[in-house]
């Protein structure tokens, strides 16, 4: 058994926060290897529960659950902060020119080794991440997961067509791939895969039919993809498929709408589309930095709200900016607050910090394995310094509620406030 004791924020299964400010985190290393929370509250009944318990003591720090990034792109690394006239551009000239070097398995073990240390480095203990169309990109992501004893979960990209020389891939070798993949990586530790077409747009209906065969042969497989993020995109997908309502409807007419489906974006959805997404419990990964960076629109809020619609935060790095959650969250504050092309609203600190964490996990189909600090759960926590910074320390001093300290925290926060990583 081990113990920490400082502030410790924890969430209920519905997203409610629990905050001790002097809190006691108690784990425990299961039989399979995994470090699980134990016991968490307040400090003075906790460790009268479990006496002579050795405990590291951190004052003034708070112990809070490893956020959840609900899709990134590892091997757009080295893509942040490329300048284009939307998506489609963005693709052609950055995007697809970076990805091609993945076919360079060395390259592609550099890359995933940069990308977990950025991970650890800001707080993210978990990502739903897509590789590239090339299988040795898969290996190398989860091999340095695996190394690193992380909760992970990836996938090789699947683009059949409308995809340059270096990225596009063969249908039937693809799904052969997946398969192999699937076979080699899903379930293995924490490890578990997504199957990732890519978009509408870059896979042809055999490759859709491939894929939604995969995910029915394999239920507790991800499927992760993009929908409705750009108007442009729309746009072409709508020549495409003329014959479906919706961008979202043509996943749908190929069976990748289900638990444990994860689409990024969801920007341009109408209220059939969002209710779609409630009766087949699939997620929506909002993106926050990218939108906002690649000019795409904004996620609406109120509306996913009222459909019930599943939801988290994501970087979507490389369209996004930042892999820190402190930005994202920012981010999504910014976004829920445009109130000129849909409704306004503030979103509170502790929903947002939600989105990232046990809320993300809600929407991943990993309710109750990570992202609350709730007894039973895997202890994945960071330790947080909220005095980081002059500027940081000045005004979480003056914090008089949880929501305030919170704000704080996103507002000025990044990997500075990240003193510590602990995984399970
Ligand atoms: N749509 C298809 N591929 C991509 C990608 O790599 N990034 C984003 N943001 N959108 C996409
Ligand atoms: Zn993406």
């Amino acid at each position: 058994m081990q113990a920490w004791r400082g502030q410790l924020l924890r969430f209920d299964s519905e997203g409610r926060p629990a905050y001790d400010s002097d809190g006691l985190l108690v784990t425990r290393q299961d039989a399979d290897g995994v470090r699980r929370v134990l016991d968490a509250g307040a400090h003075g009944a906790v460790a009268a529960r479990h006496p002579g318990l050795p405990v590291e003591h951190l004052p003034g720090r708070l112990i809070a659950p490893g956020f959840i990034d609900m899709h990134v792109h590892y091997p757009q690394l080295d893509v942040i902060g490329s300048p284009a006239d939307g998506l489609l551009p963005w693709l052609e000239h950055y995007t697809f020119p970076a990805e091609a070097r993945f076919a360079d398995p060395a390259h592609a073990a550099e890359v995933a080794r940069f990308f977990f240390d950025e991970l650890a480095r800001n707080g993210v203990t978990t990502a739903l991440a897509f590789a590239t169309s090339h299988p040795a990109s898969v290996d190398a992501f989860f091999t340095e997961a695996q190394r690193r004893g992380l909760r992970m979960i990836g996938g090789k990209v699947l683009q059949d067509r409308h995809s340059p020389d270096g990225v596009r891939d063969q249908t039937e070798q693809s799904l052969l791939d997946s398969e192999a993949l699937i076979q080699r990586w899903h379930g293995q530790g924490r490890l578990g895969y997504a199957i990732t077409p890519r978009f509408a747009p870059s896979c042809s209906d055999a490759q859709m039919h491939g894929a939604a065969e995969l995910a029915r042969r394999h239920p507790d497989t991800w499927i992760q993809s993009h929908v409705a993020e750009n108007k442009d995109e729309v746009r072409w997908v709508r020549e495409l498929y003329p014959q479906a309502r919706s961008y979202l409807d043509v996943y749908q007419r190929f069976g990748l709408l289900r638990p444990r489906a994860v689409y990024a974006h969801c920007i341009h959805l109408d209220a059939a589309d969002r209710l779609l997404m409630h009766e087949t419990q699939t997620a929506a990964a909002v993106s926050p930095t990218s939108n906002l960076f690649l000019g795409s629109g904004f996620f609406d809020y109120a509306a996913a709200a009222r459909h019930g619609m599943l939801h988290g935060l994501a970087s979507d790095v490389g369209g996004g900016t930042s892999f820190s959650p402190f930005h994202t969250m920012l981010a999504a504050y910014y976004v829920g607050r445009e109130g000129q092309s849909k409704p306004g609203l503030s979103l509170a600190p502790s929903q947002l910090w939600w989105q990232h964490t046990g809320g993300a996990a809600r929407a991943l189909g990993l309710g109750g394995v990570v992202g609350t600090l709730q007894p039973g759960s895997e202890a994945d926590f960071v330790v947080l310094n909220p005095q980081a910074t002059p500027l940081l320390a000045r005004k979480t001093a003056q914090a008089n509620s949880l929501e305030e300290l919170l704000f704080a925290l996103i507002v000025l926060g990044d990997d500075r406030v990240v003193e510590q990583v602990v995984g399970a």
